[in-house]
C-alpha cells in the first residue's frame, strides 16, 4: 500500500509544480503539532527564499492548487505553513484497507537481501550469564524485522569453543580422573558414548581450572593446557573425543537456554571451530596478495587509512609464536559465510567494547579481497546493562549472574505482581513465564541499542508505562472485549461518513504508520522504532477505550467499524510484538 505521507506528498509536490515551482517543496512531514494538524508542508517557507515572493503567497497558491480534496484538507497558515489533516472516511478508510493487505501494508523489500546474522557469542563449557542477554535479545529482533520485510536472513550463534578454555578442560579433567581412557595414548578401542561430566560439573571444572592455572606456581598447569590444544589440533583421539563431549553437553544445555528461556532461534550454530579449516588458505591468499607483513615476529595487514582521526591499529593474523587468535578466526567465519551462503551483508551484534576491533577486521576483510567490494559489514554495538547503582549488573554479591537466575526473578515479580488474580495455578505460572519474557526483552529492546540501560525489574515488571507488560496489558484487553462480543462482524470495508472523535482519530493515525515504522526499523537495524510505535499505539488505543464504550454502542455501524479497527490494532500487536521476540496470553 503506499503510504499516506507519500500519497500527501505526491499531490503537493504536484500542485507546487503547477504553480511553477520546485516539486521538492510539496514534501509533507508528519505535524510537530499534533494540536493543529495531522501533517504539514513547510516548502512554502524555502520557496519563498528562491522565489523572492511572500512565503504565505506561495503557500496559498499550492493549496489552491492541490486537488486532494478526497484525501485531506490544506489549509495555509501565516507567515506560509501549510497545514494537513486526512478525511476522516479517507483515514478509516485506509485502515480498513490494511486490515486486508498483505503484512498490513508493509511492503516486502524492493531488492531481499541475503544476511548473516552473528548475534550468539556465548561460550561453551560457560552457562548463559546476563552478558549474553543483550546480543540474543537484539539480534533475534533485528533478525524478525528483516525477515518481515522479505529479506532471507540467517542467524548464527557463532559459539566460542576455540582457544585455551578447551585446553583448561582438558587439564583440569585429566587431573581429577587419570584413570579415564581418553587419557590413555595406548587405548585404542570405542570411548564411552556418555560423558563423564554433567553440564553442572562441566560449569565448576572451567572456572576452577581457569582460576587454577593463573595462580602462582602453575605455570607447568598453564603449559599443560596450551600442549592439550595443540594436541587436540594435531588430532589426539582421546582428546577429540572429550571434545566432542564437551560439546554436546554444553550445546544442549545452551539450545535448551536460548530457546526455551529466550525465546531465541538460531538457524545456525556453528562454532569458532567450524572456520578453523579456512585459515590456512586464507593466509596463504592474504601473503600472496602482499598485504602481509612481520611486525616484531607477528603476521599484521595494515588497516589504517589516511582519513583516520585516530589510531587503527595493524590487524594481527598469527601471533610471534604461529598462533592463530581472535581476529584470525573472525577474518575466517567471513571466508565461511561468504563461501556457504554469498551474503549481501554480515551483521554483528556484539558489545560496543569491540567497535575498533570489528573495525579492523572490517577493512582487513576488505582490503584482503575476503568479501566482495559491494558485502556490507554492519556492527551494531550494544551498551552494557547495568544495576541500579549504574554500575555493570552483578547478583547481590557481585558475581556475574546467570541467564536462568535473572529469568526466574523476572518471573516471580511478575507472579507476585498477579496475586490476586484466581487463575489456576498452572496457567498463572505459564502467563508469568510470557509476561516476564516480554518485560525483560521489551525492557531492553525499548533503548536504543548503543546506550547503557538500568536493568529495572520493578519498572520493567509494572502493568503501565514504557514497558512490555503494559503492551501485553493493551493486548488482553481488546481481546477480552472481543471474547464479550461472541460473534464478530465482518469487518467493515468502507467507512460510514460521520463524526469521528479525536482519540478514535488518533487511534487510526497511529496505526497508519506501522508501514512506515518497520521500514524505518528496518533501515536503521533499530527494534527500538517498534517499541515506540507498540507504546503509542497501546497509549491511542487506551484513550479510545476510556473515551467510548465500545460494547455498549447502540450505533450498530459504528459499532461495527470499531470492532473491525480493534481486531486490526490487536494482529498489528501481534506482529510487532513477534518482531521484538515475544508473545501474549489471552489473560493476565
Ligand atoms: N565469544 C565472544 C566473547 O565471549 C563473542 C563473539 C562475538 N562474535 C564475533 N563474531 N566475534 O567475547
Amino acid at each position: 500500500m503506499k503510504k499516506i505521507i507519500t500519497q500527501i506528498s505526491e499531490i503537493m509536490s504536484r500542485a507546487f509544480a503547477d504553480c511553477g515551482y520546485d516539486a521538492e517543496y510539496g514534501a509533507v512531514t508528519v505535524s510537530n503539532r499534533p494540536d493543529l494538524c495531522q501533517y504539514q508542508c513547510n516548502g512554502a517557507m524555502a520557496a519563498a527564499k528562491k522565489y523572492h515572493k511572500a512565503p504565505v503567497l506561495i503557500a496559498n497558491e499550492a493549496v489552491a492548487a492541490a486537488d486532494g480534496a478526497e484525501i485531506f484538507t490544506a489549509t495555509a497558515v501565516a507567515p506560509g505553513f501549510i497545514n494537513i489533516t486526512l478525511n476522516s472516511e479517507f483515514l478509516a478508510n485506509y485502515v480498513f484497507a490494511m486490515g486486508g493487505a498483505e503484512s498490513f501494508g508493509v511492503e516486502p523489500a524492493e531488492n531481499p537481501k541475503t544476511i548473516v546474522i552473528d548475534y550468539g557469542g556465548a561460550n561453551v563449557a560457560k552457562p548463559l550469564h546476563v552478558g549474553h542477554l543483550r546480543p540474543a535479545v537484539i539480534g533475534e529482533s533485528i533478525k524478525n524485522i528483516l525477515r518481515y520485510r522479505g529479506h532471507k536472513v540467517i542467524g548464527d550463534a557463532h559459539l566460542g569453543d576455540w582457544g585455551l578454555p578447551i585446553g583448561l578442560i582438558i587439564t583440569e579433567l585429566k587431573r581429577r580422573q587419570p584413570e579415564l581412557p581418553y587419557f590413555d595414548p595406548d587405548y585404542t578401542g570405542e570411548y564411552p558414548k556418555e560423558a563423564p561430566f554433567t553440564v553442572a560439573e562441566l560449569e565448576e571444572i572451567y572456572p576452577f581450572a581457569s582460576q587454577y592455572s593463573k595462580e602462582e606456581g602453575h605455570e607447568e598447569y598453564r603449559d599443560a593446557a596450551r600442549r592439550a590444544i595443540l594436541d587436540l589440533q594435531k588430532g589426539n583421539r582421546g582428546y577429540h573425543a572429550l571434545w566432542e563431549h564437551i560439546m554436546t553437553v554444553s550445546m544442549k544445555d545452551l539450545k535448551a537456554n536460548y530457546e526455551d528461556k529466550l525465546n531465541v532461534h538460531f538457524d545456525l550454530w556453528k562454532k569458532e571451530s567450524d572456520a578453523q579449516p579456512y585459515i590456512p588458505d586464507m593466509i596463504d591468499g592474504m601473503n600472496k596478495g602482499g598485504y602481509t607483513r612481520i611486525s616484531e615476529g607477528a603476521l599484521v595487514v595494515d588497516v589504517k587509512e589516511e582519513s583516520d582521526t585516530k589510531e587503527i591499529p595493524p590487524c594481527m593474523i598469527l601471533k610471534s609464536d604461529g598462533a592463530t587468535l581472535y581476529n584470525t578466526t573472525d577474518l575466517a567465519t567471513i571466508v565461511e559465510r561468504m563461501k556457504l551462503f554469498d551474503p549481501d551483508q554480515i551483521v554483528y551484534v556484539v558489545d560496543k567494547r569491540q567497535d575498533l576491533y570489528f573495525e579492523q577486521i572490517f577493512r582487513c576483510s576488505r582490503k584482503t579481497g575476503l568479501v566482495k567490494p559491494d558485502t556490507e559489514l554492519t556492527f551494531i554495538g550494544f551498551g552494557t546493562m547495568n544495576g541500579k547503582d549504574g554500575k555493570p549488573f552483578k547478583t547481590r554479591d557481585g558475581g556475574v549472574m546467570r541467564l536462568e537466575t535473572l529469568v526466574g526473578n523476572i518471573d516471580d515479580e511478575v507472579l507476585a505482581k498477579m496475586a490476586d488474580r484466581d487463575f489456576p495455578e498452572e496457567e498463572k505460572r505459564q502467563i508469568a513465564k510470557t509476561v516476564g519474557l516480554a518485560a525483560l526483552k521489551y525492557g531492553d529492546l525499548s533503548n536504543q541499542a548503543s546506550k547503557d540501560y538500568i536493568f529495572d525489574i520493578e519498572r520493567f515488571t509494572s502493568f503501565d508505562g514504557n514497558t512490555g507488560p503494559y503492551i501485553l496489558y493493551t493486548m488482553v484487553r481488546i481481546k477480552s472485549i472481543l471474547a464479550k462480543l461472541g460473534t464478530i462482524p465482518e469487518a467493515v470495508k468502507t467507512a460510514a461518513v460521520r463524526e469521528r472523535g479525536a482519540a478514535e482519530t488518533a487511534l487510526l493515525l497511529t496505526v497508519t504508520r506501522f508501514a512506515d515504522t518497520v521500514e524505518k526499523a528496518e533501515a536503521e537495524l533499530a527494534p527500538h522504532k517498534i517499541c515506540q510505535f507498540l507504546y503509542e499505539l497501546a497509549d491511542n488505543f487506551n484513550g479510545f477505550y476510556h473515551a467510548n464504550k465500545i460494547v455498549g454502542e447502540p450505533d450498530e455501524a459504528k459499532r461495527n467499524e470499531w470492532i473491525t479497527i480493534l481486531r486490526i490494532a490487536l494482529a498489528i500487536f501481534g506482529d510487532g510484538i513477534r518482531m521484538l521476540g515475544f508473545e501474549a496470553p489471552d489473560r493476565m
